[in-house]
C-alpha cells in the first residue's frame, strides 16, 4: 500500500494572485494537492474558497500564476481544452443543477450520452450503478422536482462522478442538508476516495471536515495560513484557527 506521504502530487498551485477590483482574494497560493487524498479548503466567508475551487477547473482566472493538472498549465487554456479538462475534474454544483425538464435517469445519461459511445443498454447500468453510489437507485423515473433538496443535491453528485472523474470538486455539497442527506454525501465521497478518485472539498461544516478529510488547508487574507492533517489543525494552538472552529469568528 502507498503511504500517504508518498502520493504523487496532482494538482499544483503555484502562485496564485487574484484581484476583483481593488479586493485582493488570493495573494500567492501555493499548493499541491496530491493523488487520492481528500484536502478540505476551510477559511471564513470571503478569503477566496470557492474562487479557488472554480480556478481548478477555469470557471475563474487568476491574474497570475499557475495551476498544473496533469503536468499541463490550465490556466489560461481554451475553453475547447478546459471542456477537456472538465471530463477529468468534475465540479459539484451546490444545488446540484439538474435540468429540471429530464427525469433522474436522463439527467444522468446526459454527460454519457455527450462524451462516451456507450449503447443504451450500457448507459442503463452505469446510471443504475452510479445512482445506487448515492442510495437513489429506486428514483431513475422521478423528476427533479419530485425530489427532496437533499436528494437532488446527491443526484446532482451522481451526475457529476458518473464519467468517473480523477479530481472531484466540492463546493459545500452538505450545507443546509439533514444529518442522513449530509451522511449520504460524506459516504460517497469517501467511496471515491477508496476508488482511487482525489476530492477537493470547500465546507464550512466542521464534523464533514473532521469526519472525512485527509488534509486541512486554512485560507485567510489571500494565503494558506495552515495545511496540515485534519488532527493537526483540529490540534492546532493557532488562535485565529481555533477561533474558527469553535465557531466565534464566522
Ligand atoms: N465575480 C466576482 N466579482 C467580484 N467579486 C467577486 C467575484 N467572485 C468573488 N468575488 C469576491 O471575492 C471574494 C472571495 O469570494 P469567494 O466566493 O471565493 O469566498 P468564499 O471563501 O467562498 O466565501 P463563502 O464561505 O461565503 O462562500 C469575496 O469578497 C467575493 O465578494
Ligand atoms: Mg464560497
Amino acid at each position: 500500500m502507498v503511504k500517504r506521504s508518498e502520493q504523487s502530487t496532482i494538482l499544483q498551485l503555484r502562485g496564485i494572485k487574484k484581484k476583483f477590483g481593488d479586493k485582493l482574494v488570493h495573494n500567492g497560493i501555493d499548493l499541491d494537492v496530491r493523488r487520492g487524498e481528500i484536502i478540505t479548503l476551510m477559511g471564513g466567508s470571503g478569503t477566496g474558497k470557492s474562487v479557488l475551487l472554480r480556478s481548478l477547473i477555469g470557471l475563474e482566472k487568476p491574474d497570475e500564476g499557475h495551476i498544473y493538472f496533469g503536468g499541463q498549465d490550465i490556466v489560461g487554456l481554451s475553453e475547447s481544452k478546459l471542456v477537456e479538462v472538465r471530463k477529468r475534474v468534475a465540479y459539484v454544483f451546490q444545488y446540484g443543477a439538474l435540468f429540471d425538464s429530464l427525469t433522474v435517469k436522463e439527467n444522468l445519461a446526459y454527460p454519457l450520452r455527450a462524451h462516451t459511445q456507450m449503447t443504451e443498454k450500457e448507459i442503463h447500468e452505469k446510471v443504475i450503478s452510479t445512482l445506487t453510489k448515492v442510495g437513489l437507485e429506486h428514483s431513475l423515473d422521478l423528476y427533479p422536482s419530485d425530489l427532496s433538496g437533499g436528494m437532488q443535491r446527491r443526484v446532482g453528485v451522481a451526475r457529476s462522478i458518473i464519467l468517473e472523474p480523477e479530481v472531484i470538486l466540492y463546493d459545500e455539497p452538505t450545507t443546509g442538508l439533514d444529518p442522513y442527506n449530509t451522511k449520504q454525501i460524506l459516504k460517497v465521497i469517501l467511496q471515491l476516495r477508496d476508488l482511487g478518485a482525489t476530492s477537493v472539498l470547500v465546507t464550512h461544516d466542521m464534523h464533514a471536515i473532521f469526519s472525512v478529510a485527509d488534509r486541512v488547508a486554512f485560507l485567510k487574507d489571500g494565503n494558506i495560513r495552515a495545511l496540515g492533517t485534519s488532527k493537526e489543525i483540529n490540534e492546532t494552538d493557532d488562535p485565529v484557527i481555533q477561533g474558527f472552529i469553535q465557531g466565534e469568528s464566522w
